[in-house]
């Protein structure tokens, strides 16, 4: 047995990571998971009473099983260093540098495109390497002459890390029905980076014959994914271009509020991985119980499936199609709903399911 830690974190984070909990208590009743929870209090609240402490990151890989996360952004600390300490330092030093972000279409009605006809044609997965690229910290603005004037982000990209990502999106791919990986970069304008993805993506690609590989520009792939979305199964992409590609691929299928994402050390198996949704703490609607808290719900799903609990799994994955399926949806899609009304209708669908089996 082991324990979940719970970051609910700022703004909408807390309203949907509210709805999770519910929702893990009902899944526990009805398949005993045996996975308690402890609610760990970082945020930007934690931060401005605390002062910039250190967090023991290495401890929690330790002590948890994984961690749910809501979302961590707050207007108050406008350099954002508390999210990238607890985000950035989750990733980072416990290495996961797989994070995968799933698009699917449920609902024709919840994809703002007029050519999409069928809800086959949005099924993708963004795999995003997760601990490199512009997010190492490495730079700093040049002081002399004229202080602050320039300014150097500078972009890491190992080996080891571009295999840990491409090798789980090749595995992806192979295990999904249409085989097929598209690697996204920017080779024609990064002369460093570029060769190394390409040159593992290809040495990799031979032990997956298959998998039908192919490679896009990020640019022309920000085109491509509202021209012709069918054309993508599975993505693999640095850390950066992943981040914007997957908030854009989440507009396919109703946007940020039906986001998840998995972020995960494809070699650790004692701790599973940072289960969140793909979006942040949305401070526009904070308060007002628009958030969707599908998002979360779908990405403590996917702990599940990560965690090899199956049953539960699918059970809470019917249960948001249905809920999808249906009409009552937060404002994001459509609906008037307000994030507690859709949280308890998923508890209601996975226990309704539940006595029927
Ligand atoms: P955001 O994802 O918070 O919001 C973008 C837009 O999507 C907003 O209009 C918001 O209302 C809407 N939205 C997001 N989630 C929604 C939901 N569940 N239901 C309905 N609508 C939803 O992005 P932002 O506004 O650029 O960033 C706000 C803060 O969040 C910033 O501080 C940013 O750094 C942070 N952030 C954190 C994470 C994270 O914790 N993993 C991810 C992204 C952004
Ligand atoms: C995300 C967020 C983070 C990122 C921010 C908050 C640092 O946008 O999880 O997608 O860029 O990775
Ligand atoms: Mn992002």
């Amino acid at each position: 047995m082991s324990t979940l830690a719970v970051i609910p974190g700022d703004g909408i984070g807390p309203e949907v990571m509210a709805e999770v909990l519910k929702v893990h208590a009902v899944v526990e009743d009805a398949f005993g998971t045996g996975l308690k929870t402890e609610v760990l209090p970082y945020s930007a609240d934690w931060f401005l009473e605390h002062g910039d402490v250190e967090i023991d990151i290495p401890a929690i890989g330790r002590t948890y099983g994984a961690v749910l996360l809501g979302a961590l952004g707050d207007p108050r600390i406008p350099d954002n260093r508390h999210a990238i300490r607890i985000i950035g330092g989750l990733r980072q030093q416990l290495e996961l540098s797989v994070n995968l972000r799933p698009v699917r279409l449920r609902t024709l009605a919840h994809c703002p495109l007029k050519h999409v006809r069928d809800v086959g044609d949005v099924d993708l997965v963004v795999v995003r390497e997760n601990t490199e690229d512009v997010y190492v910290g490495v730079g700093g603005t040049v002081r002399g002459g004229r202080p602050g004037h320039v300014a150097m982000e500078v972009g890491v990209h190992t080996r080891w890390a571009v295999d840990r990502a491409l090798e789980a999106a090749f595995e992806l791919a192979r295990s999904r029905p249409r085989h097929r990986l598209t690697l996204v970069d920017k080779s024609n304008a990064m002369p460093s980076a570029g060769p190394l993805w390409q040159s593992r993506f290809r040495a990799l690609a031979a032990s997956y014959p298959d998998v039908a590989c192919d490679h896009l520009y990020v640019d022309a792939a920000a085109m491509e994914l509202i021209r012709n979305p069918a054309r993508f199964d599975v993505v693999v992409a640095s850390n950066l271009f992943g981040d914007i590609l997957s908030d854009e691929a989440s507009m396919l299928a109703g946007g940020l509020g039906v986001a998840p994402s998995a972020s995960y050390d494809p070699e650790d198996t004692s701790f599973f991985g940072v289960f969140e949704a793909v979006h942040g703490s949305a401070p526009d609607i904070a308060g007002t119980g628009r958030a969707n808290p599908l998002a979360s719900v779908m990405s403590y799903s996917l702990m599940l499936d990560r965690m090899g609990l199956r049953a539960a799994h699918r059970a809470v994955e019917r249960a948001v199609d249905e809920v999808l399926r249906g009409d009552l949806l937060t404002p994001d899609l459509g609906g008037t709903a307000r994030t507690d009304e859709v949280g308890d209708l998923i508890c209601r669908a996975i226990a309704r399911r539940d006595k029927d089996r």
